[in-house]
């Protein structure tokens, strides 16, 4: 069976496969004329201050992969991959195909808000001989109690964040940028994750995650004054890390939901293990999702009504001398256990200008006395310097690495 021009097909209403492995139209060549939908036209500039897969909004499905230098592999070697992940990113997020080996995977569809973001782990400064420039933000995370980290699934050299809203673009961007790392780098982990898809709801909403909950809410806004001092690296103040002027930090963590347990709770319960409705996030103290909690209130019972173990309330930067992160999570369903579990959770990403201005102090006082803990598990860990966006004509880390 031809299976070759599902998107033009699909588009034209026709139904592939069915009763009797029927019928497969003869290929129409695709309209250079024809205007794609919204989701497919988007297109995100490659260049900029910061790199791109930041402040863009979440998309339909994500890719994350880390890779290791191979041995022997150098400063040189390295920059040559960051330029080679350059150009083939700024393809790519235009909807131009890769190049001359091009997979075809993408063929048909637009950027659709392609994003691809490149990281360097704490590793790579040692084996390019950088040691010098590396950031003193990049000191790995301390070690929480309630952590379960696999350590083949942590870490890396380098790290790439794909985003997109089609999903047959992300993993087309993947390949590509597997293919590129040739003989320089290998795949030390992977995990693939997704989101709600644009258009899915009646107005653009913030998303939930698997557990049901409406999830971004306290996020810290581009519109408010201290925003970019929180999640970006200041513009170049000199010092063995300026490379990284207009960067950030990911703190990128796979945190398991023991979903089973998490739905035997009743809905109230579930609410107070957050201190927000499920239906609309609206804090327990009312009003709308946009409506800030009010931690003070007590309830007729005494006791205060955002309970003092809730997530929300413990992570709150009012609680924890300003700190604060930037949470751009996808979701992942990973197959169902044996034990008929599913391997799901958030594939969580927290951008910061500094890991111990955001992710760290939240993550202590989480680890201490988080309602949600015993119902998530954290499984891997990483952490990754990501520098400013390139300007034209320049690839990603080359204010490192030139
Ligand atoms: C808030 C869920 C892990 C930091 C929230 C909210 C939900 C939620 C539903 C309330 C809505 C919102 O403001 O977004 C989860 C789930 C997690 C998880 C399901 C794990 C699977 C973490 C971790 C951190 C974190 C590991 C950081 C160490 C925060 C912060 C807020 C928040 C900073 C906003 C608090 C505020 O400003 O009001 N989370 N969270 N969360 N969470 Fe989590």
């Amino acid at each position: 069976r031809l299976l070759g021009t599902a998107g033009a097909a699909g588009a034209a209403g026709l139904v592939l496969g069915g009763a009797g492995g029927a019928a497969v139209h003869a290929a129409a060549a695709p309209d250079p004329g024809t205007a794609l939908t919204t989701v497919g036209s988007t297109g995100v500039p490659f260049h900029g201050r910061h790199q791109a897969g930041i402040l863009q909004p979440t998309q339909a499905r994500g890719h994350l992969v880390a890779f290791d230098l191979a041995a022997g592999v150098g400063r040189k070697e390295a920059a040559a991959l960051l330029r080679r992940w350059s150009e083939v990113a700024a393809l790519l997020m235009a909807g131009r195909p890769a190049g001359g080996g091009d997979t075809g995977v993408a063929l048909d569809a637009g950027p659709s808000s392609l994003t691809v973001t490149f990281g360097f782990g704490s590793s790579f400064f040692d084996r390019t001989g950088l040691g010098s420039r590396r950031p003193a933000e990049l000191e790995p995370l301390p070690a929480f109690s309630s952590d379960r980290l696999d350590a083949r699934r942590s870490n890396g050299d380098l790290w790439v964040q794909i985003g997109a809203d089609d999903a047959l673009v992300a993993f087309h961007a993947l390949r590509a940028v597997q293919k590129e790392a040739g003989a320089t780098a290998r795949v030390r982990w992977q995990m693939n994750g997704f989101n709600r898809a644009p258009g899915a709801t009646a107005r653009p909403m913030t998303t939930r995650n698997l557990m049901g909950q409406i999830d971004g809410t306290g996020n810290p806004k581009p519109s408010e004054p201290d925003f970019d001092a929180r999640i970006f690296v200041p513009a170049d103040g000199g010092g063995p890390a300026s490379w990284m002027a207009g960067g950030s930090y990911a703190v990128v963590r796979r945190i398991r939901m023991l979903l089973d347990d998490w739905e035997k709770l009743s809905l109230a319960k579930q609410e107070q293990v957050i201190g927000r409705r499920k239906a609309d996030g609206a804090p327990l103290t009312g009003g709308t999702e946009a409506t800030e909690m009010d931690l003070e209130s007590i309830g007729p019972d005494g006791e205060p009504v955002i309970p003092a173990d809730a997530h929300a309330r413990i992570s709150a930067p009012e609680q924890n001398g300003g700190a604060a992160m930037l949470r751009r999570p996808f979701s992942y369903h990973d197959g169902i256990g044996p034990d008929g579990e599913p391997d799901a959770g958030l594939l969580f990403v927290a951008w910061q200008a500094d890991p111990l201005r955001g992710f760290v102090p939240v993550q202590r006082k989480l680890d201490r006395g988080d309602a949600l803990s015993s119902f998530i598990r954290h499984e891997a860990s990483g952490l990754f310097a990501v520098p400013g966006g390139p300007a034209k004509g320049e690839y990603v880390g080359q204010r490192l690495l030139e």
